[in-house]
């Protein structure tokens, strides 16, 4: 078994690739000021939104959102998991990638030992189905017949804490590996001084569906209970070989039955991919209880131009699907065909699919709503256009959208459709919506204006931002400490930041946003590296951050405390510490005695 990459490790890995070089070896970058910029490989676009920070050592895309290091590139870019990201860098540089305790096995060597114990635990669950009548019950009674379960690989975990455990886990490193893939949960800190340390079976009497990668390899599971449990679904945790947001159900097994893929179905559920498919629509996918995310798309698109995506009638459905729309703008270019079938009330595909039959389910996705249709309704929906206010709002509702359009035929297509709709003419309606005038990249100059600061949660944000994307300001703040006065989480956060950059003043924006990979927060803070401040020179930069700290300070320091405390001791009374901690916070805001005459 091989142990953990050491966080200095990534560091120094971070500190010595150029993302730029990274980047640019598989994107053509052109220099435009102190910045890189490409079209983006990750959605289509004519003009380039994606941007490459050789000083913050960070990629953004103005057009899609995508974001990160030279690691979360190489991950989204070429796939891979993240430890095979840090081999290829540290092999550009020449190093050996070290690993804590001690291990001599290469990662290549662990990530096969994982997929191994994946396609064991598939066959496990297999077998497992063959024996039990429940389970089998359960599938003939949602209408699913033995060459459907077999094509899909469904498989039953049965009953019981310990059967994955006993299999699997006799050695330790069997036990470790079934830990990192999710397999087996580890006991809690209560439960083992009561009954010892020790894991639990994640999955039990629960359907199996295993999720296969590109290449056919089981990288998770997704378990259904057969009565009325919860969670009524139960997916693998992320795991070094599985990637929710990554991931599409089904993908794979439509790749194996059709020579060609003309077209994708996306829908929500397991259950309707293999109902689907059991009727003869092999082409449908679904994400797994997840929005759709940018990397679905990206792949979505790499296998064909025309996707439709279903959803349930009612109004968690639609809300879905717009959120759906609003991701695929920056996808909606020429050449592709997005569309949005929405299923009667009360229905999913899996029941409409039975109830009607394969014909008339695929009427009605030869009947979905272009993206572009879709789009002009809903934002008619609310808008008088007969007064002025209307196609004030109108601007102002469609201007953010418009601009995520990539420019081109597409984009003035749906200008010319809301345009009539509006009885305006395109060039002017473009010009209300501010997507006018030439070459220009509106886009990116819309983002550039920095947001006004307003409440408490966009003040932290701000300092965040500024914190990383201007590492050197941190050196001004001499007591991050009293920033965890609060007992906030964002704002230990803060401080925990500020203290990384008095020990080591040198960590670039890169560098800091990897040290939280593992972290609650990365995914945040990832976004916030690539917020877009005003370009200032450093020392404006550091009085902008250290205003932002000494508010965010004021306000976490003893007065919120004080009030908190005198709440408390009106609402249910005062324990003898706190009365305590409240005499000596009022002692210390008392101001300093007058020097006597
Ligand atoms: P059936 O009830 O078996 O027909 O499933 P369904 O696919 O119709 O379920 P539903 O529409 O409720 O959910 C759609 C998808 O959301 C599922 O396939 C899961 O991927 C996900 N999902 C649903 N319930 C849960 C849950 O309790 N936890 C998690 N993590 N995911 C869920
Ligand atoms: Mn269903």
């Amino acid at each position: 078994m091989s142990g953990r990459i050491p966080k200095s490790f990534i560091d120094e890995l971070i500190a010595r690739t150029d993302i730029v070089e990274v980047i640019g070896s598989r994107v053509p970058l052109k220099k435009a000021g102190r910045e890189w910029k490409a079209c983006c490989p990750f959605h289509g676009e004519k003009t380039p939104s994606f941007t490459v920070s050789q000083q913050k050592q960070f990629y953004h895309c103005f057009g899609c959102g995508l974001h990160g290091t030279a690691l979360t590139f190489l991950m989204e870019h070429d796939h891979l998991p993240f430890p095979e990201a840090v081999e290829d860098l540290a092999g550009r540089l020449g190093l050996e990638v070290p690993r804590e305790g001690g291990s001599t096995e290469g990662p290549e060597r662990h990530l096969d030992d994982l997929y191994a114990l994946m396609a064991s635990a598939d066959q496990h669950f297999r077998d497992a189905l063959r024996d039990s009548d429940r389970a089998k019950d359960y599938l003939k009674m949602r209408g699913l017949v033995g060459e459907t379960a077999a094509r899909y690989h469904l498989g039953y975990a049965p009953a019981g804490w310990e059967a994955i455990l006993k299999k699997f886990g006799s050695t330790d490193a069997g036990k470790q590996a079934l830990l990192t893939t999710g397999l087996v949960i580890e006991r809690n800190a209560d439960a083992q001084r009561n009954q010892g340390p020790g894991y639990y079976d994640r999955f039990r009497d629960r359907i199996m569906f295993p999720i296969r990668d590109a290449r056919g390899r089981v990288v998770g599971f997704g378990g259904r209970v057969l009565d009325q449990g919860e969670p009524k679904y139960l997916n693998s945790p992320e795991t070094p070989l599985f990637h929710k947001g990554r991931e599409l159900y089904g993908l794979y097994e439509a790749r194996q039955e059709l020579r060609q893929i003309d077209r994708l179905l996306v829908v929500e559920g397991y259950m309707d991919v293999v109902r689907l498919a059991q009727a003869g629509i092999h082409y449908a996918v679904a994400t797994l209880g997840t929005a759709t995310t940018p990397e679905h798309l990206n792949r979505l698109f790499r296998v064909t131009g025309d996707v439709v995506f279903a959803f349930d009638g009612d109004r968690a459905g639609r809300q879905a699907a717009w959120r759906a729309l609003e991701t695929c703008l920056p996808f909606a270019k020429d050449g592709k065909r997005i569309q949005f079938l929405f299923l009667p009330d009360g229905h999913d595909p899996d029941s409409l699919v039975a109830s009607e039959g394969r014909e008339a389910f695929e009427a009605r996705v030869a009947s979905a709503t272009p993206l572009s249709e879709y789009l002009v309704q809903h934002l008619m929906v609310d808008i008088d256009l007969s007064s002025v206010d209307g196609r004030a709002r109108l601007a102002e509702i469609g201007r953010p959208l418009l601009q995520k359009v990539p420019d081109g035929v597409y984009r003035e297509l749906l200008i010319d459709r809301l345009a009539r709709e509006v009885r305006m003419s395109g060039p002017r309606l473009a010009n209300l919506l501010g997507l006018g005038g030439g070459p220009a990249t509106p886009v990116i100059d819309m983002t550039r204006r920095p947001r006004p600061i307003t409440g408490r949660g966009s003040l932290l944000s701000q300092a965040l931002a500024y914190v990383l994307q201007y590492p050197s300001a941190a050196a001004a703040v001499k007591d991050p400490e009293s920033l965890r006065l609060g007992g906030e989480r964002g704002l230990e956060v803060l401080a925990e930041i500020i203290e990384m950059l008095h020990e080591s003043p040198k960590l670039s924006t890169a560098q800091l946003v990897e040290r939280w990979r593992d972290r609650p927060e990365h995914g945040r803070l990832t976004a916030l590296a690539s917020q877009v401040l005003p370009d200032l020179p450093s020392e404006a930069a550091q009085r902008e951050f250290i205003s932002a700290v000494e508010r965010l300070a004021r306000e976490a320091g003893p007065e919120r405390r004080v009030d908190e405390l005198i709440q408390k001791a009106s609402d249910s009374g005062l324990s003898d510490d706190e009365k305590q901690e409240l005499r000596e916070l009022q002692a210390r805001m008392r101001p300093a005695a007058k020097p006597p005459r």
